[in-house]
């Protein structure tokens, strides 16, 4: 696992969506796998960016969300079909017909969990996969003891899990009970896993991942095993890590050709 520290949460996104564009610059058809939440936001603005300043053309890029809410009204602001159309899709000039989401609103959840599956395999399979981590170090919606070779189905969200979301709700309430979720075998099946995080909120579920033991009571500890695992934290997300310098000397220490690098381009400012 590569664990990168960047020095501040725009740094973050520079240096993740750098990694993005060095896979889509080599197959401008290579599949996105979608992480909604906030942490992602700022790999998506910088995407953004790039497509503004023509670094990037994501016209025939693919992809697919990495979870979505069961049961909420199909014109809901937060549904993650709407967040992927409304924060991905149209600012980063990708092609809707190209996107999936899993089917939160079907009455057969089994047989959309199927399709889901399905289509990401007729794809060809996910390139790189981007991922957030829950404070309780969930990936997708995939919970602690979520099984490490589970598949895309319906969990239900823990009570922390609803409460984090709250703040994308009007109420906590209305926060849903179930979602559909890329199982943690099918996030395992992507080319390379890219996970992004800021803030000292996720410090001990990325400690926990990072450098704690292999278990489904961190879920995002599946990266251990991944051939292909970049992290890229900000400064607080890395503030209970045990071997940050080593971290940092590594990636000072990288061979020219192996990636970004900080003090280059825009990822040097912050
Ligand atoms: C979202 C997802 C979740 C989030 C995680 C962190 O598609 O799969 O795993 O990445 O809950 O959410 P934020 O980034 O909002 O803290």
């Amino acid at each position: 696992m590569e664990v990168i520290i960047a020095a501040t949460p725009g740094q973050v996104g520079c240096i993740a969506a750098g990694v993005i564009a060095g896979i889509v610059g080599k197959k401008p058809d290579a599949v996105l796998g979608l992480a909604t939440g906030s942490s992602p936001m700022v790999v998506y603005a910088e995407l953004a960016r790039m497509r503004h300043d023509a670094e990037i053309d994501l016209v025939a890029t693919r992809g697919f969300a990495l979870d979505e809410y069961v049961g909420l009204a199909p014109g809901h602001p937060a549904r993650y079909a709407a967040v992927v159309q409304r924060d991905i899709v149209e600012p980063l000039g990708m092609t809707p017909e190209n996107v999936t989401v899993p089917d939160g609103g079907s009455l057969d959840h089994e047989q959309a969990c199927r399709d889901f599956e399905a289509a990401i395999s007729r794809s060809g399979g996910v390139d790189v996969q981007i991922l957030g981590i829950g404070t309780n170090g969930h990936i997708g919606f995939n919970e602690p003891t979520s099984s490490l070779t589970s598949r895309t189905r319906v969990k239900t969200l823990t009570e922390q899990t609803r409460a984090d979301n709250a703040r994308f709700f009007n109420t906590a309430d209305e926060v849903p009970r179930h979602c559909i979720t890329q199982g943690l075998g099918t996030i395992f099946e992507a080319r390379q896993l890219l996970l992004v995080a800021q803030g000292k909120g996720k410090a001990r579920a990325l400690a926990a991942a990072i450098e704690g033991p292999l278990s489904s009571m961190c879920p995002a500890s599946l990266l251990q095993l991944h051939p292909r695992a970049t992290v890229v934290i900000d400064e607080a997300a890395a503030g209970d890590l045990a071997l940050t310098d080593y971290y940092r000397y590594a990636f000072d220490n990288k061979p020219a050709s192996s990636g970004v690098r900080f003090g280059q381009g825009p990822c040097g400012q912050g």
